[in-house]
């Protein structure tokens, strides 16, 4: 499929995180609109930084654009980017994963004006261009489960309405010895699902841990499932959507190069795969490139690539009112 073609498939995007959009020039403008030094600085060098040996010193970075976001201004300016941005690339719905643990916990700062700044920018985007969009605040399972608790109860609290999910971003390693699923029940009780990022540096069993503890509706990455065919198996049984970024598996080492990326797999054992940029100009990629590099890697003809596409839409998180607007 030609790549004017691709960018004219009416598709999803559902897994991107909204502190990932900043790119290089965004970082300059925050640092300078906050007089702070930024943490390299020119665009170029901003994009090397962009550069990882692995997840903790992607971590490490991320929560450095994490502590440039501070005024709700911020948050509108990125969300309205991005979604400009998508609908250029052909997008019609964006779920923003949002670190909502890592502003409040980690940062210090309050829910409501970041939450209203975004839901000004998503509103500003949404009137120019008609793209809609959904929130999925994250837990951040480095921080305590009971901090993460109360951090998303005041999320809960402040407004559901733009809210398709409750998430869960960052390491996985804690999650044995410190207990989220309270915060999934929270998120339940007022009818809100659950999403978590699992299997993507880890195995098999950190999937099966997530389906039992967390129950979420889709999957993060999910990679790692591929370690075990019944598993996959049982994720297209569930018809439990894994919503990939091979470029993002790339860039963090999560997989050794592309060519052992283990998407042809999960979508010959009938997973659901939906594709996403992640964390796009932090990995060099846009969601336009995840699709050229999944038909170059899969083999995908113009059926193929429709189907993940629409696999997007179905997935989605949206109301039906919202979903009917697609057409
Ligand atoms: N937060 C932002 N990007 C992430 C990723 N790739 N994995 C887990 N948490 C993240
Ligand atoms: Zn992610």
């Amino acid at each position: 499929m030609s790549p004017d073609a691709i960018r004219a498939l009416p598709k999803a995007e559902l897994h991107v995180h909204l502190e990932g959009t900043v790119d290089s020039n965004t970082v300059l403008d925050l640092a300078a609109r906050h007089d702070v030094e930024p943490p390299a600085a020119t665009a170029a060098a901003i994009d090397k930084w962009y550069r990882f040996d692995g997840f903790p010193m992607f971590l490490d970075r991320y929560f450095t654009v994490l502590g440039l976001l501070r005024d709700p201004d911020d948050f509108a300016l990125i969300a309205e980017r991005y979604l400009r941005r998508s609908h250029d690339d052909g997008v019609v719905h964006v779920e923003f994963h949002v670190s909502a643990c890592g502003h409040i916990v980690e940062n210090g700062r309050a829910w409501a004006p970041i939450h209203d700044g975004i839901v000004r920018g998503c509103a500003a985007a949404a009137a120019k261009t008609g793209i809609s969009w959904g929130l999925i605040p994250d837990i951040s399972p480095h921080l305590p489960a009971d901090a993460c608790r109360t951090a998303i109860g005041e999320v809960l609290a402040h407004s559901t309405e733009h809210l398709v999910a409750i998430g869960m971003g960052g390491p996985a390693d804690t999650w044995s010895t410190d207990d989220f699923s309270p915060i999934y029940a929270d998120a339940a009780s007022v009818g809100i699902p659950g999403v978590a990022h699992a299997g993507e540096h880890g195995g098999p069993e950190e999937v099966r841990f997530a389906l039992e503890h967390f129950s979420p509706v889709r999957i993060q990455h999910g990679i790692g499932a591929a370690q075990d065919i019944a598993l996959l198996d049982e994720l297209a049984d569930l018809g439990i959507p894994c919503d990939v970024c091979p470029g993002s598996n790339v860039a963090l080492a999560a997989v050794p190069d592309m060519a052992s990326h283990p998407l042809p797999l999960m979508l010959e054992r009938g997973v659901t795969v939906t594709l996403g940029s992640d964390d796009p100009p932090m990995f060099q990629t846009t969601l336009l490139d995840e699709y050229r590099t999944a038909a170059e890697l899969c083999g995908l003809d113009d059926e193929g690539l429709r189907t993940l596409a629409e696999n997007s839409l179905r997935a989605s998180l949206a109301p039906d009112v919202v979903k009917n607007r697609w057409g």
